[in-house]
């Protein structure tokens, strides 16, 4: 057989451990050949291959990043995406596709295959943590761990300067990364997309942070929102998937925590840090068993499938299950570390 593997979407620490394995077991167990396609959905549009064997394989495991590039393109943009898809794949005799991405690679893989008929196997990946059909994707716990760290580091400084500190994580429509980093931090309050805040309630959480003697950590999410919204939100640029870009709220809290408080407040926005660099030993595990697993389904012709980590095993599940719904954080979850606020 001859498998093109793809990487979509925003990077994340892991990816190169997928492709490894897809492609050590691929080429050791089965015999099958490999193309690798550069940037997501460009590559198989714009017929943009690159070798890929065993050699080019050989030290990626802890680097970070992606070997094959990613990008945000999205194959149902323009007029015949899809068609010209399969006649790159068909002229090339690919006989399938591992796209190893979030919800928009893996929306876009599950349309593919089931609107066009399209051989593609999914492998979850995103530090968001919010796809579903997954207890974890990948990327996730190196993305926590890195947030973790930070706040750990703000807390010294804020103690010793009597400053509130912000720290604004990623996480567009789920606040995984804010509650994980948040609860195995000691933030003293975490702020989520899931659930609007009322900014007068933040402020009494800081006020009595200070009353113990120490300073506040706040953990925001770049999706979190206000009761009643952004007042500046809607004029930022859009992706190919029609997401704004995100990032504001951390340094719109600065100034409101300051002015309603008194205390000086200073934010720290960490962006991209989240998403670069070696994975977790988790996280290498994890997208190692998600490629090995993909490899088989695609083996077996198990097309419109994605790997899937439930419990402590992975099973294959209909990409259409990962993809139609977000996997946001539960109430319950948010009360357990809300037991630590203030
Ligand atoms: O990959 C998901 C994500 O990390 C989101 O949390 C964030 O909003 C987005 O990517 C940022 O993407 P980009 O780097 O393309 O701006």
């Amino acid at each position: 057989m001859r498998i093109g593997v793809l990487t979509g979407g925003g990077d994340c620490p892991g990816l190169n451990a997928v492709i490894r394995a897809v492609v050590r077991k691929g080429v050791g167990a089965y015999g099958h050949e490999f193309v690798g396609y550069r940037d997501g959905w460009r590559g198989p549009l714009e017929d943009d291959r690159r070798p890929l064997g065993v050699p080019e394989v050989r030290g990626i495991l802890p680097r970070g990043g992606t070997i094959l590039g990613s990008s945000r393109t999205n194959p149902f943009a323009g007029e015949g995406g899809p068609e010209r898809i399969a006649a790159n794949l068909e002229a090339v005799g690919v006989d399938g596709l591992i796209a190893i991405g979030g919800e928009d690679t893996l929306g876009a893989a599950s349309r593919l295959h089931t609107e066009h008929g399209l051989n593609v196997v999914g492998v979850p990946k995103t530090i968001d943590n919010d796809l579903s059909a997954t207890d974890y994707t990948f990327g996730f716990d190196t993305a926590v761990n890195v947030a973790m760290e930070a706040i750990d580091r703000l807390h010294t400084t804020a103690d010793s300067h009597h400053r509130v500190l912000i720290v604004e994580v990623m996480g567009r429509d789920a606040g995984w990364i804010a509650v994980h980093a948040g609860l195995a931090g000691g933030a003293n309050v975490i702020l989520i997309p899931e659930r609007q805040f009322d900014v007068e309630a933040v402020c009494d959480l800081v006020a009595r942070r200070f009353a113990g003697h120490f300073a506040p950590i706040v953990v925001v999410a770049e999706g979190a929102q206000p009761l009643g919204g952004m007042p500046d939100a809607g004029d930022a640029p859009t992706d190919a998937f029609g997401h704004v870009r995100l990032g504001g709220v951390g340094h719109w809290l600065e100034r409101e925590i300051e002015r309603r408080t008194g205390k000086e407040t200073r934010a720290t926005v960490l962006g991209h840090v989240q998403r670069g660099g070696t994975p977790t030993a988790f996280d290498r595990v994890l997208a190692t068993r998600f490629g090995l697993h993909a490899i088989e389904a695609a083996h077996e012709g198990r097309w419109g499938t994605m790997a899937a980590l439930r419990g402590t095993d992975i099973k294959l599940v209909e990409l259409t299950e990962a993809t139609d719904e977000l996997k946001t954080v539960p109430e319950s979850f948010y009360a357990e570390a809300e037991v630590f606020f203030g």
